[in-house]
């Protein structure tokens, strides 16, 4: 069998897998006043989610690489919306990004969301490498979806490409499914 290098998802394959996620939360009785997206790479899995859980949509946008693409010491804030704490005290908040890593970003931004009281917070990622995470879950995330487990390998998101029909290539040529 081909090995594997990276993985390729099509935006079908991810339609696929946030309409099961939306059911697996569904199905385990939480339903969210609000839903966060981490920018950028949660913008498009929430707004998907959204065609099953239709609820208002806010997005944070936080990023542990700089402009020149180099990992931060610490995530950074590029963007926080003051709307978005007002809105969160006494709130069920559904945090959405598209893969968790290393976690460091996820940890960083559920202890500020944590930080403005909301009733509860459940965390949505498409895809969750497993590997040593440097990052750790508040102790107040109860719940927690992961879409897919992968290997530790790069995920090409197709948002991410700039010729979208060899991206599909690749996909369809994938091993993984
Ligand atoms: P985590 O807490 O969610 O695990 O994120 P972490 O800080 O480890 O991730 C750093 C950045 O690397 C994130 O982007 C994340 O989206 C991106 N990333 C990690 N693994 C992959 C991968 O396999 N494929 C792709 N395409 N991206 C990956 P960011 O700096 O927050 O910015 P943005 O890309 O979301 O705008
Ligand atoms: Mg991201």
């Amino acid at each position: 069998m081909q090995k594997i290098e990276k993985y390729y998802l099509s935006y079908r394959q991810i339609h696929e897998t946030v309409k099961q996620l939306a059911r697996r939360i569904e199905a385990a009785g939480f339903d969210p006043d609000l839903i966060v997206a981490i920018g950028t790479g949660g913008f498009i899995p929430a707004r998907i989610l959204k065609t099953f859980i239709n609820r208002p949509l806010f997005a944070v946008g936080i990023s542990y690489y700089g402009l020149d693409n180099v990992p931060k010491a610490t995530p950074q804030t590029i963007q926080w919306i003051d709307e978005v704490e007002r809105k969160l005290s006494g709130k069920r908040v559904l945090l959405v990004d598209e893969v968790d890593d290393s976690r460091v970003t996820l940890e960083y931004c559920l202890k500020e969301l944590l930080s403005h009281k909301p009733e509860e917070i459940a965390v949505m990622v498409l895809h969750n490498k497993n590997k040593e995470k440097r990052g750790k879950l508040p102790k107040d995330v109860r719940l927690y979806f992961a879409g897919r487990q992968m290997e530790d390998r790069w995920i090409c998101y197709p948002w991410d490409a700039e010729d979208i029909a060899s991206h599909e290539d690749h996909c369809t040529a994938n091993v993984f499914r």
